[in-house]
């Protein structure tokens, strides 16, 4: 079933396509205007802040806790009943280490609060974590879309994997614009989109 959006499209290749324009306009305005200094760090509150940013002009679920269960293969993400308490305790895990920050990172992948967008959404927040507390960045570059989504699915129950293949695309160079715009479209690439280039929009 296609979601239902505020752009009244029911044709789910268009829909692709305009969240995807729409949402990476809003992921460059977000590093642009600076909003992205105004996300607090490590919380579920800075994960909405960031989720409402990119997609508020296309979901009326954006920035809020999803209603309904999902599953993706045969992962079922953090029941509704547990969500919130789920949520409320990722806020409190410490995040001081890089292996600390990644638990904290597949936890919130675990919980997957919004309806969609949680990928993207999320690994944004995990950079500007890794940013505020280890001076380091992801370069998303680095890290292969056919190696990154297993590892995530394993993430669940065992993260050597995820951990390893993250640590190796480390970068120090946490005030870069391209690799930021750049692993924007990264990301979005591991999702599917690939229609728009962020730098071209
Ligand atoms: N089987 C799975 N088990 C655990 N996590 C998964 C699984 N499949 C995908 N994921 C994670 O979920 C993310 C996609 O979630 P989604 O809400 O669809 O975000 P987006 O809309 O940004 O793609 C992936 O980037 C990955 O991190
Ligand atoms: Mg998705």
């Amino acid at each position: 079933m296609i979601l239902k959006n505020k752009l009244n499209i029911t044709d789910q290749i268009e829909l692709d396509k305009e969240e995807e324009r729409i949402s990476k306009l809003k992921a460059k305005k977000l590093y642009d205007l600076s909003d992205i200094n105004k996300v607090k760090i490590g919380t579920f509150e800075g994960l909405s802040y960031i989720h409402k940013y990119l997609f508020e002009d296309i979901y009326d679920f954006a920035g809020k806790i999803r209603k309904v269960n999902i599953a993706k293969g045969n992962f079922l993400f953090a029941p509704l009943i547990y969500l919130e308490h789920s949520l409320k305790n990722i806020d409190n895990m410490p995040q001081n280490t890089f292996n600390e920050i990644i638990e904290k990172y597949v936890e919130m992948n675990v919980a997957h609060p919004f309806r969609e967008g949680n990928g993207r959404a999320t690994r944004i927040w995990l950079d500007l974590i890794l940013k505020k507390n280890l001076k380091k960045v992801i370069n998303w570059n680095f890290v292969a879309k056919e190696d990154y989504l297993p590892a995530m699915e394993k993430s669940v129950i065992e993260d050597v994997e995820i951990k390893y293949l993250l640590k190796k695309a480390l970068t120090d160079e946490i005030d870069n614009r391209t690799i930021y715009m750049k692993g924007i479209d990264i990301s979005y690439y591991y999702e599917g989109y690939s229609e728009y280039s962020i730098e071209k929009i």
